[in-house]
């Protein structure tokens, strides 16, 4: 049966570089029925919506999503700040309950990183609030929710992915040292679920320190498992070091399968180099393979990294979003 894919192409070079990652899924050769949804910035400025409750539904009965990236231009204020973060992409998180956001990290020799960040809960969820607002006696609060459930099935994620790679090590990162309550959760259930992985080794670094080790170490790590906001974070600082934003590919899973998980490149909408051709797809594509791997496609998955690898390797600067796109599908 084909796979049903979402395509939220979104703003600047958003649908640009889907277009390269469907070029690319395509040419695997599994079939695939596609649907494209307008969503993102300019169709906020045209509708005034965001995500209806009916678009929603109807994503949610798709087996995947890929999405380019959403933003306004940088400069423009039509769209007020947080307003497609929280509406939109957050909004899909939650509401599709894809609680692990896995970024991996391997285009530097010797280095294999995955990233499992905690995708539904910390201070992402929004808890707090605001008073006397805009006097000097304001007061802001915001907090960070960690249940007990959200965590363990984070973690659990986190070694099972551990016990199936070559190094089979995990290493814990948190603030143990400051933020007590919540380091303390995770620690503990860290600790517990390790039990039942005894092929795993592990560790754990407070957060500042990992951001040292991973730029003077990264061949020691293996997999980092992390709440959402060190998580999204560790995961800008890894993308900077192992090529740069144009490879941080980046998967939002829910692993039980009970609805899509929704693929993305890290990057941004960049639309000062809509047009140019200058918007490297590989980050999109990336994302792709991780798809295809999550659809169980994993001969096709295994073509598609293998070609991405070609083409980094023999050298892709030079060549336009198309072309990179073309070089990839004509090895798959
Ligand atoms: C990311 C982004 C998002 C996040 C923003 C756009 C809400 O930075 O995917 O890493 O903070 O998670
Ligand atoms: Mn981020």
């Amino acid at each position: 049966m084909a796979h049903r894919i979402g395509l939220i192409g979104g703003d600047g070079i958003g649908p640009e570089v889907v277009e390269e990652a469907m070029k690319v899924v395509r040419a695997t050769g599994i079939e695939v029925q596609e649907t494209n949804y307008e969503l993102g910035a300019a169709h906020y400025l045209k509708t005034g919506e965001v995500l209806s409750q009916e678009v929603l539904k109807d994503l949610s009965s798709q087996d995947a999503i890929l999405l380019g990236a959403v933003g306004p231009a940088i400069g423009s204020n039509e769209v007020p700040p947080g307003l497609l973060e929280r509406g939109l992409l957050l909004k899909l998180r939650f509401e599709l309950d894809l609680y692990i956001n896995l970024r991996p990290f391997s285009s530097l020799p010797d280095v294999d990183i995955a990233v499992v960040r905690e995708n539904t809960e910390g201070p992402y969820v929004g808890e707090g609030g605001v008073l006397r607002k805009g006097t000097p006696y304001e007061i802001a609060t915001q907090g960070s929710v960690n249940t007990r459930f959200g965590v363990e099935r984070c973690i659990r994620f986190a070694f099972e992915l551990a016990n199936k790679r070559d190094k089979k090590h995990l290493t814990l990162v948190h603030k143990t040292n400051v933020l007590s309550f919540s380091g303390d959760l995770w620690q503990r259930t860290f600790n517990e679920v390790k039990d039942e992985f005894p092929n795993v080794s592990t560790g754990y670094q407070h957060v500042d320190a990992a951001c040292i080790y991973l730029v003077e170490q990264p061949q020691n790590y293996d997999v980092i498992v992390t709440d959402n906001l060190f998580g999204d974070i560790l995961t800008d600082l890894a993308g900077a070091l192992t090529g740069g934003i144009g490879l941080a590919a980046s998967a939002n899973l829910n692993p039980t399968g009970s609805g899509p998980s929704l693929f993305e490149p890290v990057h941004g909408a960049a639309h000062d180099i809509v047009g140019t051709g200058a918007a490297n797809p590989l980050a999109a594509i990336i994302s792709a393979e991780m798809m295809l791997e999550f659809l169980k496609e994993d001969f096709a998955a295994e073509r598609v990294k293998k070609a991405v690898k070609e083409v980094i390797s023999s050298g892709f600067v030079g060549l336009s979003t198309s072309e990179i796109g073309d070089a990839v599908a004509e090895r798959v």
